[in-house]
C-alpha cells in the first residue's frame, strides 16, 4: 500500500508530538482503506453478518487472543450450543470450558459467562450501548468494549487494538520508534467513517492483518507492543492439559493428572491451586474435577 505520510511533527494542545496531516492525506488514507476492504477484505467472516449484539460481544472476546482462522471453526459451535446470553448464563460453567476447548486462555470462558450472567441480571438480557458500561464487564477492556460497540451497534467509538495500530503506524509513522497510541488516537479520530464506523473498522483490521504478512511487524515501533509468551514449556500449556483432562475423566486423582502432565509434581500443584483458586476446578475427597 502506498503511504499518505507528512513527516514533519508537531506537539497538539496536551504536548504530544504528532504527524501534520492534512485532510486531503486523511481523505486519500480513507480511500485506500476502503478500496482495498473492498477488494481483499474478509467479508466471509460469519461474526460480520450478524448484529446481535451478544454474537458480536462472544466473537470480540474469542478474537482477542485466538487466531481467525480457529475463531472461524469454534464460534459457530459455541453459538449453536449457547445461542443468546440467557443461555450462557444458565449453562453451567464446565460446559462452558468445554466448549471453549482449543480456544485458548480459558479465563475468557469464565469471563464470557459472567458477563452473560450480568447481561441477564443487570441489563435485562440486553448488551448496553455504551463501551464505558460495557469496559465494567468482566474480560472486557476498553478497546474490546469499543469494537463491540463499533460492529453491534454501528457507533462512532474511536478505539485502537493490535490490528489497527499497525496500519497507523507503517501510515503515519513510518520513520518513528515507541510510537505511543496517545499519538495515534487523534489520527484515528480524524479518518474514522462515521457514516460507516462498521465497515470502517473491518477494514482497517483487515489491512493491518494483511500488512504483518508483508512486513516485519510495524508494531515493534509501538510503545504498546508485547509479544505473546512462547505455549512450549509454559504454565499455560500445563493449565490446559489439565483442564482438557478432566472435561475427558473426573473426577480424577492427583497421581492421575501428574501422569498425564508428567511435569515437576511442585509445578503441578502449584497449577492445580491455581485453577482452584481462580474457580476452575474444585477438589473433593474423590478427585478433581471441573467446577460447576
Ligand atoms: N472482525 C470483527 N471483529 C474482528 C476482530 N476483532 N478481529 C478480526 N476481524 C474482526
Amino acid at each position: 500500500m502506498k503511504t499518505t505520510t507528512q513527516t514533519h511533527l508537531f506537539k497538539n494542545a496536551i504536548g504530544v508530538s504528532q504527524p501534520d496531516v492534512s485532510d486531503e492525506a486523511i481523505a486519500a488514507f480513507q480511500k485506500q482503506v476502503l478500496s482495498f476492504y473492498e477488494r481483499h477484505g474478509r467479508h466471509e467472516m460469519l461474526w460480520r453478518h450478524t448484529d446481535d449484539p451478544y454474537r458480536i460481544l462472544v466473537s470480540e472476546i474469542m478474537l482477542q487472543q485466538t487466531q481467525v482462522e480457529r475463531v472461524a471453526v469454534k464460534y459457530p459451535e459455541f453459538i449453536a450450543a449457547f445461542p443468546d446470553a440467557a443461555a450462557l448464563a444458565r449453562a453451567p460453567q464446565s460446559a462452558v470450558i468445554a466448549a471453549w476447548q482449543g480456544m485458548g486462555y480459558n479465563r475468557r470462558a469464565i469471563a464470557l459467562k459472567k458477563c452473560a450472567e450480568k447481561i441477564v441480571d443487570e441489563f435485562g438480557g440486553t448488551v448496553p450501548r455504551d463501551p464505558e458500561v460495557l469496559a465494567t464487564f468482566p474480560g472486557i477492556g476498553p478497546a474490546t468494549a469499543s469494537s463491540i460497540c463499533a460492529f453491534a451497534f454501528n457507533l462512532p467509538v474511536v478505539f485502537i487494538e493490535t490490528n489497527i495500530r499497525r496500519v497507523f503506524i507503517h501510515s503515519f509513522f513510518p520513520d518513528r520508534e515507541s510510537v505511543t497510541d496517545k499519538e495515534i488516537l487523534p489520527l484515528a479520530g480524524r479518518t474514522l467513517d462515521r457514516e460507516q464506523p462498521r465497515v470502517w473498522y473491518w477494514a482497517l483490521m483487515d489491512l493491518g492483518t494483511e500488512l504483518k504478512k508483508h512486513m516485519p511487524n510495524p508494531n515493534r515501533k509501538s510503545a504498546a507492543y508485547t509479544k505473546q509468551a512462547p505455549f512450549e514449556g509454559s504454565d499455560r500449556r500445563i493449565r490446559g492439559m489439565i483442564l482438557k483432562f478432566l472435561i475427558e475423566k473426573a473426577p480424577s486423582r492427583e497421581k492421575a493428572i501428574l501422569d498425564c502432565v508428567q511435569e515437576e509434581p511442585v509445578r503441578v500443584r502449584r497449577i492445580l491451586a491455581a485453577l482452584e483458586k481462580e474457580g476452575f476446578i474444585r477438589k473433593s475427597k474423590t478427585g478433581y474435577r471441573l467446577a460447576e
